[in-house]
């Protein structure tokens, strides 16, 4: 079809030239005549008979006008050649190659300390880091450990190494000299984060903790969100984390699927520069991911949060002295399958589809009882709800089905609008409170 369409076209300028060719003979030959003004002799003319002289100069002038004239087709040519895009599909893919906008870079900020595994994070950043150009890897050092600044000088160009300036302690009030840690941390994101947006110009970053090793699904993971998470004010992070997502508690099958979650998870997780833009005038002096869960701050925002975690943390001892590590945080199942996010369509996760489709899903699942998820009396294939109506039930069947029981300002851990969704004996169960649900309550805690 394109075929028979391009030698139409070049059969077309072929006659066009052939054409003018003619025409241009026969004006050339009548020239004297139409010059001269006597139609009647224009028949002597052509039946004259030239001389030798004539018949050069005549020769050379016809030469220049059919260069003239050959100079015009190429220029018309040219011209068509210009537009072919418009009728040439293959032609309209060439030029787009050109045109396309440039793949957004996405930088990923790793945050660290004294910790010389730093290296276990950095190895596999950058064994799954699918392009340098688009991935810059920029760590950022607090602590001003030398050990571990070493560790990260030995990658040379592979990583930006920053380090952060002020290693002076900051001045708590007495009783919270033991949070000392907390405050160096929040010191050091607020420094490391203005880098990245304001110094380096980023757009958007991808903040990893020196005690997480990331997902082969990464880097996909994230650059398949981006543009969901710029497309929807709603939305305000995207994290790699499942608080829930212990090995058993998540649905092995479903590595593609993903969740909003009210809860500010986290972990490996992406931020814009508008809402850094936002924070940093009021970013706090210490515990800044709880405060980032505040409603001041959250403002009815929400996550992306996956059903299996694309990050794992190996970090026991860290600043919170792994409170929560040896109970939950290190059986997190990091995903092993690698989902192709940039090419799958991500639609659901618009704010209103989704709210209506998962409320759908949670609250036309039959209410069942503690006991029976427990003794695993299900009868079917779910999904199922098991309703909480007061900070205490939630805690309890929390507690005794072995997700995470705490709250922090009312929402409940991967929860979305007062839902948990996690996997039970091999059931899907929704941990909800009764139908009508409207807001948190911030004293939950
Ligand atoms: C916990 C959180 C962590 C959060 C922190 C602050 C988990 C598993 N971890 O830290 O996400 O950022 O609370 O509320 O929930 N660091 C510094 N300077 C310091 C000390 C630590 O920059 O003086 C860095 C570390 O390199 C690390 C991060 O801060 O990247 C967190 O430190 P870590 O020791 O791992 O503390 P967690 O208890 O995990
Ligand atoms: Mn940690």
């Amino acid at each position: 079809m394109l075929r028979k369409k391009g030698s139409v076209i070049l059969c077309g300028a072929f006659l066009f030239i052939t054409w003018n060719a003619i025409l241009v003979l026969l004006l050339w030959g009548r020239t004297p005549a139409g010059q001269s003004g006597q139609p009647g002799r224009e028949h002597r003319e052509l039946a004259a008979e030239p001389t030798s002289s004539d018949v050069v100069g005549d020769v050379l002038r016809m030469a220049d006008t059919f260069e003239a004239e050959l100079e015009r087709q190429k220029d018309i040519l040219l011209e068509i050649q210009k537009h072919q895009s418009l009728w040439d599909p293959k032609a309209q893919a060439k030029g787009k190659l050109v045109t396309a906008p440039r793949q957004p870079v996405i930088p990923i900020l790793v945050i660290a300390c004294n910790r010389v595994t730093v290296k276990r994070c950095l190895d596999k950043l950058l064994q799954l880091r699918p392009s340098a150009e688009l991935h810059p890897i920029i760590v950022s050092q607090d602590c001003g450990h030398a050990e571990t600044a070493e560790v990260i000088r030995s990658y040379g160009d592979q990583v930006t190494h920053l380090k952060q300036p002020d290693l002076s302690n900051v001045a708590v009030h007495p009783g919270h000299k033991k949070f000392q840690g907390y405050y160096k941390i929040s010191r050091h994101y607020r420094w490391a984060l203005n880098q990245v947006f304001k110094t380096l110009g980023h757009s958007s970053v991808v903040i990893v903790e020196d005690d997480l090793e990331v997902a082969p699904d990464f880097f996909e993971y994230f650059g398949g969100l981006l543009p969901v998470l710029k497309s929807d004010p709603s939305l305000w992070c995207v994290s790699a984390w499942n608080d829930n997502g212990r090995e058993g508690y998540v649905d092995p099958s479903k590595s593609n699927l993903l969740y909003r979650t009210d809860f500010f998870p986290g972990l490996g997780w992406m931020l814009l520069k508008d809402v850094w833009e936002e924070l940093e005038p009021k970013w706090p002096a210490a515990f800044w991911d709880d405060w980032m869960r505040q409603p001041e701050q959250r403002r009815d925002r929400s996550c992306i949060r996956p059903e299996i975690s694309r990050t794992l943390t190996f970090g026991r001892q860290g600043v919170s002295l792994g409170q929560f590590f040896d109970k939950y945080l290190r059986y997190i199942k990091l995903n092993a399958e690698f989902v192709p996010f940039t090419k799958i369509d991500l639609s659901y996760l618009k704010e209103e589809t989704y709210r209506e489709e998962f409320m759908k899903e949670a609250y036309s699942a039959p209410v069942v009882t503690y006991e029976e998820v427990k003794q695993g009396q299900l009868k079917g294939q779910g999904p199922f709800r098991l309703q909480y109506s007061t900070k205490d039930s939630f805690k309890m069947l929390a507690k005794n089905l072995g997700i995470m029981d705490d709250l922090k300002s009312g929402v409940p851990r991967t929860g979305y609008r007062g839902v948990v969704s996690f996997i039970s004996r091999g059931r899907r169960i929704y941990l909800a409170p009764p139908p009508g649900w409207t807001k948190y309550d911030a004293s939950w805690s």
